[in-house]
């Protein structure tokens, strides 16, 4: 059952991502396709909005061997998970081909939007050919994103689409979907959110097709991203690129004869599913006495995991008297493994890793455990509840989960949160010890501040994290969402005026 109301009997959420709220897998042996679902916060809170008012997800299979003969699986008995309600036909699933996968996945989403908007222009890559397929997939998205429009339409009079699009891959859908929507005189709400920070105009600029994103997402009613930044930064973007008159007071910009809303809106965690899997998760470090200082990230350049690995390195220099009292435990999930610069990234992990373990090493203890792979909701937990320390250290960072899901687990000896103010959880999440990533020296320091913090400043500081992440948990983000997308779309044409 959905956290998040659902009042309008009229209305249907359609949900659009690149991904789709679980992966598909060919059975080995029978060729069939299963299930295999994912746990994400956004498909907690959305997905049983969409189960409940008879929506549809729309995204790619993740899978390119998947084809039109292929028809999406029911959910197995077993699944327990927020999808399962997902009947077939709520899912629409975009196929892309390998061609198309390497160049709008790999190539434009990852090799160029994902660095450009985490302003680290010079890993980015400027490729018409990318660009293309960027622009075909759009379109892809945009087709089968106007049939679910067209079948919702048609399940009676009066049924209408909040369509809810989801992050960079798709910032040219909006648009196309609207143009598509006139020619058919159809009606629906159009919504997107960014999941990733939106840049400042300088770097913005360096995009051969800014305007073309601009104009993308202004086809929307409203757009969502995580602080005032980066809703700044986007309303600048569109006065100086595209000349349209903003309201930065009231974050609105003019485009054509239409108003589009911004919002600054952070997105939280499933607060209470994270609490309840801390209480249940078995221990999984048995030497009590060596405090565990905890990184937790996908392996991708922005989250700072060299910068963070040097600075425990200078913490055990300048330190001796903490050596074999702590262990720096860091989990990377792998992430985009056919892209160069994640490629490199991984090998220098493992080589300043090996480095750090061979200069630090006794015969007892090795400064730095490793553990390169997914590891599960529970043994994630576990971790979690565990550590003395989390770093959460990015160079640049939409909003980062990790912190949240941190708090949310600390339910025994209180720990600390060393946080980078460069994520956008350092906006809300002030006592956090926060501290930027790049200054290696007094990240060291601040690792021996945390570890000889008392326990009554550890505990305050914790508590007031907690509280104010269970409050504002994902169901609440996802609300504020569609109260805002209706509110400003049952206004237009009346006050919405700049
Ligand atoms: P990003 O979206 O850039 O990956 P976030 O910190 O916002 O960064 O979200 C990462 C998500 O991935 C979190 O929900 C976290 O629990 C999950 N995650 C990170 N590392 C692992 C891992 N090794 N195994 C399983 N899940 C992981
Ligand atoms: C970030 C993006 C998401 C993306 C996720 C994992 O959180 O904002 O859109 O799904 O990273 O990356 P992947 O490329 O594996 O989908």
């Amino acid at each position: 059952k959905s956290e998040v109301e659902w009042n309008p009997s009229q209305e249907r959420l359609i949900v659009v991502s690149n991904r789709l709220p679980f992966v598909l897998k060919r059975d080995d042996v029978t060729g069939k396709l299963v299930r295999k679902s994912s746990a994400g916060g956004l498909v907690t809170a959305v997905a049983p909005v969409v189960v409940d008012c008879g929506g549809r997800w729309v995204g790619w299979t993740g899978d390119c061997s998947f084809g039109v003969e292929d028809e999406i699986p029911e959910a197995s008995e077993e699944d327990t998970t927020p999808t399962a309600g997902l009947l077939k036909h709520q899912v629409v699933p975009v196929n892309l081909n390998q061609q198309q996968f390497d160049s709008y996945y790999n190539g434009c989403c990852n090799g160029t939007l994902w660095p450009l908007f985490h302003s680290m222009s010079d890993r980015a890559v400027y490729s018409t050919e990318f660009w293309q397929d960027y622009i075909q997939v759009n379109q892809l998205f945009a087709d089968k994103t106007l049939e679910a429009i067209e079948l919702t339409s048609a399940e009676g009079p009066g049924i209408v689409s909040l369509v809810w699009i989801h992050d960079y891959h798709l910032t040219l859908l909006p648009s196309i979907l609207r143009q598509a929507l006139s020619e058919k005189n159809c009606n629906a709400r159009l919504g997107f959110f960014l999941h990733i920070p939106f840049p400042p105009w300088d770097i913005f600029r360096l995009l051969p097709w800014d305007d073309e994103i601009l104009l993308g997402l202004l086809g929307c009613d409203m757009i969502g991203f995580h602080i005032e930044d980066y809703c700044i930064n986007f309303l600048d973007c569109c006065h100086r690129r595209l000349g349209c008159r903003i309201d930065r007071k009231n974050l609105l910009v003019e485009y054509g004869n239409r108003i589009i809303k911004i919002a600054a809106l952070p997105i939280g965690i499933p607060f209470q599913r994270f609490q309840k899997m801390a209480e249940e998760a078995p221990r999984l470090i048995k030497e009590k006495r060596q405090k565990i200082i905890l990184g937790v990230d996908r392996l991708d350049y922005t989250k700072g995991l060299v910068h963070r690995l040097k600075a425990f390195e200078r913490f055990l220099e300048k330190h001796p008297e903490h050596i074999e009292e702590v262990i720096f435990i860091q989990i990377a999930v792998p992430s985009r493994t056919d892209v160069k610069e994640y490629q490199d990234l991984k090998e220098e992990i493992d080589q300043v890793i090996g480095r750090i373990n061979g200069r630090f090493s006794t015969a007892n203890w090795s400064p730095i455990r490793y553990i390169y792979g997914c590891v599960s909701q529970s043994e994630l937990a576990a971790y979690y509840r565990d550590a003395f320390i989390a770093m959460v250290t990015p160079l640049r960072d939409g909003m980062n989960l990790v912190a949240k899901e941190f708090v949310a687990c600390q339910i025994e000896e209180p720990g600390v949160l060393i946080l980078s103010p460069f994520a956008g959880a350092g906006e809300t999440m002030q006592e956090a010890l926060l501290i930027n990533p790049y200054k290696i020296d007094d990240v060291a320091e601040l690792i021996c501040s945390a570890l000889e913090m008392s326990r009554d400043e550890r505990e305050v500081r914790m508590k007031n994290l907690r509280r104010r992440e269970k409050m504002n948990n994902v169901d609440a983000w996802a609300q504020s969402f569609l109260k805002t997308i209706r509110a400003v779309t049952s206004d237009q044409g009346s006050d919405s005026k700049m």
